[in-house]
């Protein structure tokens, strides 16, 4: 695994793509930019001073040879103050940091991404698709409309692309659980990235169906590098031991997590 840097990043664009989510791009060195694996995240200061003290953690969205890109929806302090660094001035950042997805996997993909969830899927399928030379199978979805991102670049990458949204404003309505294949050919091995509800809603479908799959967990986190131990989840074993997501994930096993414990 990379060692993780501690870098004065500079901002080359930030800007809104949807309603209240923006895209970030940040300069990287050459050296570091291309060894972000899809799903690993960044530790981001968000403040000019030590309000807020915590680095905000975000998912690398893109890598190329001299940048990360990330997508961020606007929830608080911090990303509000990320929303107005400008072209030009330095962020103080740290990655990549925890464990990615898998590339190799035992069964053919299905990508699941919920609201912002989906940040990291298209550095998936770009990845996954140079490795197998065949896109993967991807289904997001959103609350309405207007919150949609990353549509164009699955589709980009030939991906056979599921939209839905809960207002039915894009694509099918429902949820990302009402258009997961009922009768597979094979069975997917499920990637999610998304908000807790939907992933245990997913992961109990899996579990009933016998899929396997990983999941990319969000929680608060403090030092992201696995010191404070504050980004803590109940693992799925009798010794109600913890996992801590910083560390041993973001991206973890379905059966690791006890999905429905929180
Ligand atoms: C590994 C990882 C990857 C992430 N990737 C992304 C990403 O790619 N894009 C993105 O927009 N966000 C991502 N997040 C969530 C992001 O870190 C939080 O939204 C951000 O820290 C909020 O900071 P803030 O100061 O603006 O909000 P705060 O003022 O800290 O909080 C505002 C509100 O947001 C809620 N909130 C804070 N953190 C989280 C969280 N982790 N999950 C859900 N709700 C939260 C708080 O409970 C509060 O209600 C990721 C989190 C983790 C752990
Ligand atoms: S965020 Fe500190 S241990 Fe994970």
């Amino acid at each position: 695994m990379t060692m993780p840097w501690s870098l004065q990043a500079a901002v080359l664009a930030n800007a809104p793509i949807a309603s209240g989510i923006y895209r970030l791009r940040l300069a990287v060195p050459a050296d570091l930019a291309t060894k972000a694996k899809a799903g690993q995240f960044v530790m981001i200061r968000t403040g000019d001073r030590h309000d807020p003290l915590l680095r905000r953690p975000f998912s690398i969205h893109d890598a190329d040879r001299t940048s990360w890109s990330i997508l961020y929806r606007l929830a608080g302090q911090g990303t509000a103050w990320l929303s107005r660094q400008s072209p030009g001035q330095n962020l103080a950042v740290i990655g990549p940091l925890g464990r990615g997805f898998p590339l190799d996997t035992p069964s053919p993909p299905l990508l699941v991404g919920g609201g912002i969830g989906v940040a990291p899927l298209p550095m998936l399928a770009r990845r996954f698709s140079e490795r197998h030379g065949a896109p993967p199978e991807v289904i997001i979805g959103f609350r309405t409309a207007d919150e949609v991102v990353a549509e164009e670049a699955f589709l980009r990458l030939g991906c056979n692309l599921t939209v839905v949204t809960e207002d039915g404003s894009r694509g099918a309505q429902g949820l990302v659980t009402d258009v997961l294949p009922t009768a597979p050919s094979e069975p997917p091995f499920l990637m999610l990235c998304g908000p807790w509800p939907m992933m245990r809603a997913v992961a109990r479908i899996a579990r009933e169906r016998g899929w396997q799959g990983v999941a990319s967990l969000e929680t608060t986190m403090a030092c992201g590098i696995g010191a404070c131990l504050g980004c803590a989840v109940p693992a799925n074993d009798p010794h109600r031991t913890y996992l801590h997501v910083c560390q041993h994930g973001p991206v973890l096993e379905l059966q690791a997590v006890q999905w429905e414990n929180r």
